[in-house]
């Protein structure tokens, strides 16, 4: 596997922005349910570096939960719109606060997938957090009531975010220069 050092273009968010930011959302998601129960659902893989941050910046009691779907063809880099759940959740959400927890959105496909899904079981609230917001690709709008940062229209990764599966270690979110990545044999 390369070094992320032979194809970075340039570090779009860097570490500190993204601790300061982090904060912030935990500090306002903490007040908006205070006296609420609260549970997080993380949608794997992405979401997961970001959780896991945010939730130790969020002091009322709340529970988590992770689900997994796959929105992008194996190897390709745009999404198809084409969802699939691979994890259920191994909660019932039923009259429960529930909030999302992405690491971006992108066409919007994947989140109006998993809101649709989801208000099916009757949650009592049903909000998304997203650390990144990038508008320029919507093809449906989305609610995003709790956003990290806007971003432009290039290819990112790290925090959470993979190339061909790898780098999601990152602490900092960076863009790829394509033509010096090689795709993993
Ligand atoms: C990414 C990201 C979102 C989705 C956003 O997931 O984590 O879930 O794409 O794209 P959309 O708004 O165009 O639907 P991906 O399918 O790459 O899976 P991963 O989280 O496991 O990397």
């Amino acid at each position: 596997m390369q070094d992320y050092k032979e194809f970075i273009a340039e570090t779009l968010i860097n570490e500190k922005t993204l601790k300061r930011r982090i904060k912030e959302l935990g500090k306002q998601i903490s007040r908006d349910y205070a006296n609420e129960d609260l549970l997080l659902i993380c949608i794997l893989r992405g979401g997961i570096v970001f959780m896991v941050d945010l939730m130790r910046h969020i002091t009322v009691p709340h529970a988590v939960d992770c689900m997994a779907l796959t929105s992008y063809g194996v190897g390709a880099r745009e999404s198809s719109g084409n969802i699939r759940m691979s994890l259920d959740l191994q909660t019932n959400i039923e009259n429960k606060n529930v909030l999302l927890v992405e690491d971006i959105v992108d066409s919007g496909h994947t989140l109006t997938h998993v809101l649709e899904m989801l208000r099916t079981r009757h949650p009592k609230s049903l909000k998304v957090c997203a650390l990144l917001d990038k508008e320029e690709r919507r093809e449906i709008p989305v609610p995003i009531d709790y956003r990290g940062f806007s971003i432009p229209n290039k290819f990112v990764f790290g925090y959470g975010l993979d190339l061909d599966e790898y780098y999601r270690n990152l602490p900092f979110i960076a863009v790829v220069d394509l033509k010096k990545y090689k795709h993993p044999a």
